[in-house]
């Protein structure tokens, strides 16, 4: 018995922000945006709209696709780092917001931008254990909140426009190394078991290495502080997550196509099997630097960093259901996720259609 995806949807808010938008309110220019990532435009939520509500948007559009309705599915997995509340989790939000029965359970996992590929694992993994026989999987990410919304940033969704004092220019200019790579997503796929040996799951790898947490994370909002949450932190921003970017660009290029060697060895295949790679979005450099140290075509190494930039969970689902979508993807492909992300977490799965 293996696990094959039977649907797939996105839900993605209607904000398109380009570069252009972002240099009104901090010292960054499109060309640097553009030649430094491969971003081109990203999308913002509305205020109030949260990762449970465009993952719901996503699940529904999968849900549909895999023709089942909510009373098939037997269990939910919502990977996220950026949940509407602190607690509970996105998954009694999203049961009640979508109307699933009370008997299901829902989990909660986050591994930030490897949350769907880790999701992938559990899913397959709870599948072939025998327990649940299909499963709804959402990875989605909202990072406008992260952003100091007050200093100018309504103007990016066509809200408040007004020319920002010098203080608040610099504050946003200081966090433009990160800012400027994300982007509000969602994915969504319905898996399910099937008797048919020849499609689905064949095997993933996955890593975890946390010496050096401060690579990327975020400093302040955590329980080991009295409180856990305090003026003295919001006023050092250390709600804000803190990148070395150049640390976690090294880590990526070098441990995702490790992973997919790794896990082409698990499954007994050659990395000349892969017809499709899939790499989480963070950085077109990035995507094509895995892609050439695997020695990959450019056309086996679709992206779309280009239209939503980083969306963290949500890239992989996203990135997949483009790909079925526009028929990059077709039956009897051996597709492999990838990704990398703060913790640091990262991996590989291997999956034929
Ligand atoms: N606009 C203009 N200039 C900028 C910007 C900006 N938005 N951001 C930084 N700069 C400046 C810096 O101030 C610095 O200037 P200085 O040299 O005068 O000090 C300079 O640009 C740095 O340039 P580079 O060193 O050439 O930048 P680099 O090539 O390292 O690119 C980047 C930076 C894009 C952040 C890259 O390192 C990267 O993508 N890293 C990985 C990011 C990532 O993958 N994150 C993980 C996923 S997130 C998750 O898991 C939640």
């Amino acid at each position: 018995m293996k696990s094959i995806i039977t649907g797939s949807g996105i839900g993605v808010p209607r904000n398109v922000v380009r570069n252009d938008a972002l240099t009104r309110i901090m010292d960054t220019t499109d060309e640097w945006i553009r030649s430094r990532s491969g971003i081109e435009e990203r999308r913002y939520a509305d205020p109030g709209q949260g990762s449970a509500e465009l993952g719901s948007i996503a699940a529904e559009a999968a849900l549909k696709d895999a023709r089942r309705k909510k009373e098939d599915i037997e269990a939910v997995i919502f990977a996220t780092m950026t949940p509407n509340f602190f607690f509970p989790g996105n998954g009694p939000v999203i049961q009640a917001k979508m109307g699933f029965p009370e008997t299901i359970p829902t989990f909660d996992i986050r591994q930030q931008c490897s949350g769907f590929l880790y999701g992938l694992d559990l899913a397959d993994s709870l599948i072939r254990s025998g327990k649940y026989g299909r499963l709804l999987l959402i990875g989605a990410d909202v990072h406008t909140p992260f952003m100091p919304w007050q200093m100018g940033w309504a103007s990016t969704i066509g809200g408040e426009r007004r020319e920002l004092t010098p203080e608040e220019y610099a504050f946003n200019t200081s966090i433009r190394d990160r800012t400027v790579l994300f982007g509000d997503g969602a994915g969504a796929v319905v898996i399910e078991s099937s008797e048919n040996g020849e499609r689905g799951f064949l095997a993933a790898k996955l890593f975890t290495d946390g010496s050096n947490i401060e690579a990327l994370y975020v400093p302040g909002v955590g329980f080991r502080m009295r409180p856990y949450v305090d003026h003295e932190q919001l006023n050092r921003a250390d709600p804000i997550p803190v990148m070395s970017g150049r640390e976690v660009f090294k880590q990526a290029v070098s441990k995702m196509p490790d992973s997919v060697r790794a896990v082409c060895t698990a499954a007994g295949v050659s990395l000349s099997d892969i017809d499709l790679l899939l790499i989480h979005q963070a950085n077109l450099r990035i995507v094509e630097g895995v892609g050439k140290a695997l020695g990959f075509a450019a056309d086996k190494v679709p992206h779309n960093i280009e239209r939503y930039g980083n969306t963290t969970a949500g890239t992989l689902p996203i990135l997949y259901h483009e790909c079925v979508r526009d028929g990059r993807i077709k039956p009897g492909m051996l597709i492999c996720f990838t990704a990398l992300g703060s913790g640091l977490h990262w991996g590989a799965a291997l999956y034929r259609t």
